[in-house]
C-alpha cells in the first residue's frame, strides 16, 4: 500500500575531502592529499544507502542550481532514488569541508547553503510523498522547524526516525515521534542537556534517560563497542563488526538508513540494528560517503 519504503527529508552536500596525516588543531596549518569531491550530506547519504540496499526510496531536499547540485542529483538517480521531492535554487548547494586521517576518522565543517532553505512550506508541498512512505527519516542539517513540520505531517502508521546530527536540544513534540532516536555518545549528551534528572555514566543509563524524554525507542551508536538498542521492553548491546577502517564518513548515515528500512520491513529493533551494523561496517572500508555504500549482496558476503 505504500509507494516508498523510506522517505528521507534532509541535507545534500558536496563533500570536499582532503586526506591528512593529522587533523589540524586551532591555529595550525597542515598539508594534505589532492582534493576529491564526492556526493554527500546526511540526508542524501541515507537515501542512496537505502536505495542501494534495495529499498524503494525518495528524497525531499534542496540543492542549488549549480554543478554541485547536479553531482548530487546524478548520484541519487544512479542509486535509483526518486528525486521528485528535490527542490532546486535559493542558495548554493551545501558544502562539507572534510579532513580524513589515516585511522579513517574525520572532521567536518558544513556550509548548509540550500539545505537551510528547505522550509516547512516545502514539507507541506510534499504531502503526497509523506503519505506514500512507510518510514520517514530526518537529520538536523536542515532547519529544526522543517523537521517539526515533518513530524506534524506524518501519516497515521508512518514510522519516524531521527538522527539529531548536528545535535541540539529537541522539543518534546519531536522527541515523542522518534521510533527510534539514533544518537552517538556526543549527540546523546547534547540531547540529554534538556533533562533535569542526573544521568549515570553508562550507555544503558543514557538510553533510559533518553527514553524518559519521550522517544518510543533509542539506538546509541558506540563505535567499536557496537550499538545499544533500547525500548520499553528491552535494552540490548549489538556488537560491532570488525573491519579495517579506511574512512568513516557517512557510515552512520548508512547505518541509519539500513535500520530505518529494516524496521519498516517489520524487523525487530535488535535484528534491524544487527543488519545496519553490517552495512556501516562495509561503508567504513572504502573512501567517501555515498560511493562507499554497499549493495545487499555485498552485505550478505561480509
Ligand atoms: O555524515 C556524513 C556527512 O556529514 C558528509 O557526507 C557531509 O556532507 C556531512 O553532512
Amino acid at each position: 500500500m505504500y509507494d516508498y519504503d523510506l522517505l528521507v527529508v534532509g541535507s545534500a552536500n558536496a563533500d570536499l575531502v582532503i586526506g591528512v596525516e593529522r587533523r589540524p588543531g586551532p591555529g595550525e596549518t597542515v598539508l594534505g592529499s589532492d582534493l576529491t569531491v564526492h556526493p554527500g550530506g546526511k540526508g542524501a547519504n541515507q537515501a542512496v544507502a537505502a536505495a542501494r540496499l534495495g529499498a524503494r526510496t525518495a528524497l525531499l531536499a534542496r540543492v542549488g542550481d549549480d554543478a554541485h547540485g547536479r553531482l548530487l542529483l546524478d548520484s541519487q538517480h544512479a542509486a535509483g532514488v526518486d528525486t521528485a521531492g528535490v527542490r532546486s535554487g535559493g542558495a548554493p548547494t551545501g558544502v562539507a569541508l572534510i579532513t580524513v586521517d589515516p585511522s579513517g576518522d574525520n572532521s567536518i565543517v558544513v556550509s548548509p547553503g540550500a539545505n537551510a532553505r528547505l522550509s516547512p512550506e516545502d514539507v507541506r508541498d510534499a504531502a503526497e510523498l509523506l503519505g506514500a512512505s512507510r518510514v520517514v527519516s530526518t537529520q538536523l542539517e536542515i532547519p529544526l522547524e522543517t523537521v517539526t513540520e515533518v513530524v506534524r505531517r506524518l501519516a497515521p502508521g508512518t514510522r519516524f526516525v531521527l538522527n539529531p546530527s548536528p545535535p541540539v536540544e529537541l522539543p518534546a513534540e519531536i522527541l515523542a515521534a522518534c521510533d527510534p532516536l539514533i544518537v552517538n555518545e556526543h549527540e546523546a549528551r547534547v540531547v540529554l542537556g534538556a533533562t533535569a534528572d542526573p544521568v549515570g555514566d553508562e550507555p544503558a543509563d543514557w538510553a533510559r534517560a533518553l527514553l524518559a524524554l519521550g522517544p518510543r525507542s533509542v539506538v546509541i551508536t558506540l563505535g567499536e563497542r557496537g550499538a545499544l538498542v533500547a525500548d520499553a521492553r528491552t535494552t540490548e548491546l549489538v556488537p560491532s563488526v570488525r573491519v579495517r577502517a579506511v574512512d568513516t564518513t557517512g557510515a552512520g548515515d548508512a547505518f541509519t538508513a539500513a535500520l530505518a528500512w529494516r524496521l519498516g520491513a517489520g524487523e525487530e529493533l535488535t535484528a534491524a540494528a544487527e543488519y545496519a551494523a553490517r552495512v556501516g561496517a562495509v561503508a567504513v572500508t572504502r573512501a567517501g560517503a555515498q560511493v562507499s555504500f554497499p549493495t545487499a549482496e555485498e552485505v550478505a558476503s561480509l
